[in-house]
């Protein structure tokens, strides 16, 4: 199964999900049965690392954020099974450039694999890159809870 995760910059949201998610498929043994990357809608931090704060609060959690933001692709359509969305207007964009029905619906809110998250109608992942570092921790707490849930997802699928 291929993951793409998506957000606006590709620096904060989407390489902290990619990293939740890759340590979570390592703690459950899947790495044969899971791809994983992420990209951002927009182009303005296209080869910078993630962002340190970001890498920070992570790696106070075990989690090593790596890699360098790219731009989303429409071959990545192709490439990937689940496109996950971090916000609303991430996931418009991706809506808008998917080039087909089947495309469009690989594209999904990450957050919609946090049950909790579904009962409150709180599917979006805030943007944190002009808050203060509490955001960069709140972000770290929604990915983690959408990713135990997309873990379900991929080990029903995997089987
Ligand atoms: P991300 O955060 O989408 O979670 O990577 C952002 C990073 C950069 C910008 C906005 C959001 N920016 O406007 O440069």
């Amino acid at each position: 199964m291929r993951l793409l995760f998506v957000c606006l910059g590709n620096i904060c949201r989407s390489p902290t999900a990619e990293g939740v998610m890759r340590h979570l498929v390592r703690e459950h043994e899947l790495e044969h049965a899971v791809e994983i990357d992420s990209a951002g809608t927009g182009s303005w931090h296209v080869g910078d690392p993630p962002d340190a704060r970001a890498a920070g609060v992570a790696r106070e959690r075990g989690i090593e954020l790596e890699g360098r933001a790219r731009q989303f692709d429409t071959a990545d359509f192709e490439a990937f099974d689940l496109i996950l969305a971090m916000d609303r207007v991430n996931y418009d964009e991706l809506h808008a450039l998917a080039p087909h029905d089947d495309a469009r619906a690989r594209v999904r809110l990450l957050r919609e694999y946090d049950r909790d998250a579904v009962a409150a109608d709180e599917l979006e992942v805030p943007d944190p890159y002009y808050g203060g570092p509490e955001g960069f921790d709140e972000v770290l707490d929604l990915v983690e809870r959408a990713c135990a849930g997309l873990l379900d997802e991929v080990r029903e699928r995997a089987v």
